[in-house]
């Protein structure tokens, strides 16, 4: 028998300022995609902005159903919205977004803290890098505090089930 640790390494930026040009205007998309969030059944809005090698960006954003389980969160629809359009292997990386459609229901800006994407998009998010074939950065904003960047999707997602497991190469 032996024990093992995965590690996970953050990246915590006190604001927006610390980021490069690139990044903050990928979370200023991410920010602007939210606005296009339907989640009248939640009130709480998430926006995704993917950046491919061009540095075009692909929004995305949470789509809600009043069956509750149809809903697609914000990184999914971006990504999906990236597949489709035939960026698979251009994505570099995703900024994410989140928070109460009313501001009141939420910490005052300097506490907030960073989304955390939902599981389902983790596992999207893999997927995402192997098509791509490269690790993927992810920055999660927190809309006014601190904000998080990893710099592959394996930190979020540690044992993945991915196309390796199935013998798969993606294409
Ligand atoms: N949501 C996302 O869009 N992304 C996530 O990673 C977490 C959750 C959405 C789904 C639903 O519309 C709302 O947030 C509340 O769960």
């Amino acid at each position: 028998m032996r024990t093992f640790s995965l590690t996970t390494t953050v990246i915590e930026y006190a604001s927006l300022d610390e980021l490069n040009q690139n990044e903050r205007r990928l979370v200023l998309d991410a920010r602007r995609a939210r606005e296009e969030a339907y989640a009248p059944y939640s009130n709480f809005l998430v926006g995704a902005a993917l950046l491919l090698e061009d540095g075009t960006t692909i929004l995305g954003a949470n789509q809600e159903n009043a069956s509750y389980g149809m809903t697609a969160c914000a990184e999914r629809t971006a990504i999906w919205r990236a597949w489709l359009q035939g960026h698979a292997r251009a994505i570099l990386g995703i900024a994410i977004t989140g928070g109460m459609r009313d501001e009141h229901l939420e910490p005052p800006p300097e506490q907030r803290q960073p989304i955390r994407p939902c599981g389902a998009c983790r596992q999207v998010l893999s997927e995402a890098g192997f098509r791509a074939r490269r690790s993927l950065f992810v920055l999660l904003d927190s809309r006014g505090g601190v904000l998080y960047r990893l710099d592959d999707v394996e930190s979020l997602l540690p044992l993945s089930f991915d196309p390796r497991t199935l013998g798969v190469e993606p294409g």
